[in-house]
């Protein structure tokens, strides 16, 4: 597995890792936090699409929409495929909740690899629990268990029995977590543990939507990644070809001699790293540019005046979605006033408005939201889910 990091990092690699520091703090300035909270509930979706999509899965964002309210399609096949959105997207909120609550938790340890394939596989329907043996039988797949038997993927064979594999998670652990690193090199680590994880492929299935989640954990350790608003996976899936190249380069042996003194070529794990990185701030700057305020609020216009074409809301509901995007929220009782109504028509609105799912709230009584629905979001981020 070793080198785990670069030796000596090239200083366009540096620089690459500084502007992903900078323009993910900087993403989203100018939006109200409220707004940001919804966009990141979104983007959970909008990962589960792209990761799940990378394995096969062809569901649309409208049907992992569709699951998340209930409405389960007849069609088994694609029941299923909404049954492996809904893990995906429970286990993410699990993950950032744990995050959230425990400070000391270590994103790179076994245990933490474990209970992420562990709980995505245990909230998957049965039928998906197998995997496809080089010969085509199919294995069941044990949640969180890890594999005991060789693995080969792509052209790298990887380590055989389950000794070596915690062994090299112990490793793994001690020279890759975060607290062990400090300034750029944790953004090297970021992009590091995602091959070296996939290196190790743990598991007999599930790799690489493990380490897709695994490495939004990491990116949120490192503070990179807390406010959620950008997806690497995005650009994963989108150039798969060059995603799995890059992964199979740096399984690569050293070139040559120079090559660094690991077993695995260094100079390709600097390519390796300078290609993850850049698709993160490939993703970052799509972001940035789609939350440009002004066009942000032009396109939500644009929606918004559109659901008043359509019949969806009246013009007094456009009006408190108006003001939705500004505030954050609106609660209830200012809905009268925004509308110029009394308290009985004022209640019809907000009716309206939840019905037709363009505003949400938490609670019967609670505050009204942004509701990122997947036609609002084609609206609003134009190409962030095709
Ligand atoms: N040459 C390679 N070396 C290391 N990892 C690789 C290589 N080629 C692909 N991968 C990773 O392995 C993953 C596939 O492994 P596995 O089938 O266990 O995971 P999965 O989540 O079921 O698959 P998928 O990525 O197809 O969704 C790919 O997604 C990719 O992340
Ligand atoms: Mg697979």
């Amino acid at each position: 597995m070793f080198p785990v990091l670069p030796s000596t990092a090239p200083p366009e690699l540096e620089q690459l890792a500084l502007d992903v520091a900078s323009s993910s703090a900087a993403l989203g300035r100018g939006c109200h936090p409220l707004i940001l909270d919804e966009i990141a509930r979104f983007m959970e979706k909008i990962n589960s699409y792209y990761t799940n999509a990378m394995e096969g899965n062809p569901s649309k964002l409208k049907d992992i929409e569709a699951a998340l309210n209930k409405k389960l399609s007849k069609d088994p096949a694609a029941r299923n495929y909404q049954f492996e959105h809904l893990a995906h997207i429970r286990v993410q909120e699990a993950m950032f909740e744990r995050l959230r609550r425990e400070p000391g938790l270590r994103v790179c340890s076994e245990g933490f690899v474990r209970w992420l394939h562990e709980r995505f596989y245990l909230l998957l329907p049965e039928a998906m629990r197998f995997a496809k043996t080089e010969s085509g039988a199919l294995v069941p797949v044990v949640p969180g268990e890890l594999r005991d038997r060789g693995i080969t993927v792509g052209r790298h064979d990887a380590l055989e029995t389950r000794a070596a594999i915690r062994d090299h998670l112990a490793r793994f652990e001690e020279f890759l977590s975060p607290e062990a690193l400090a300034g750029t090199r944790r953004l090297f680590g970021l992009a590091s543990s995602h091959h070296r994880l996939l290196w190790i492929h743990p598991f007999s299935d599930g790799n690489g939507r493990v380490a897709r989640l695994f490495t939004s954990a990491y990116a949120s350790r490192i503070g990179v990644g807390e406010g959620r608003l950008w997806s690497v996976t995005r650009a994963f899936a989108r150039n798969r070809a060059d995603y799995d190249a890059h992964l199979a380069n740096a399984d690569l042996p050293p070139r040559n001699s120079l090559d660094g003194r690991g077993p695995l070529s260094e100079e390709n794990l600097v390519e390796f790293c300078s290609f993850f990185l850049r698709s993160c701030l490939e993703q970052i700057r799509y972001m940035d540019s789609a939350l440009t305020l002004a066009d942000l609020e032009r396109r939500y216009r644009r929606h918004v005046d559109a659901l008043v074409r359509e019949k969806v809301v009246s013009k007094s509901g456009a009006k408190v979605l108006a003001r939705l995007l500004t505030q954050g929220e609106v609660s209830r009782a200012e809905v009268p006033s925004i509308c110029a109504v009394k308290a009985r028509r004022a209640s019809l609105i907000i009716k309206e408005l939840l019905d037709a799912r363009a505003a949400r709230s938490e609670t019967a009584y609670g505050a009204l939201r942004l509701n990122i629905t997947a036609d609002m979001a084609a609206v609003l981020f134009p190409d962030l889910a095709r």
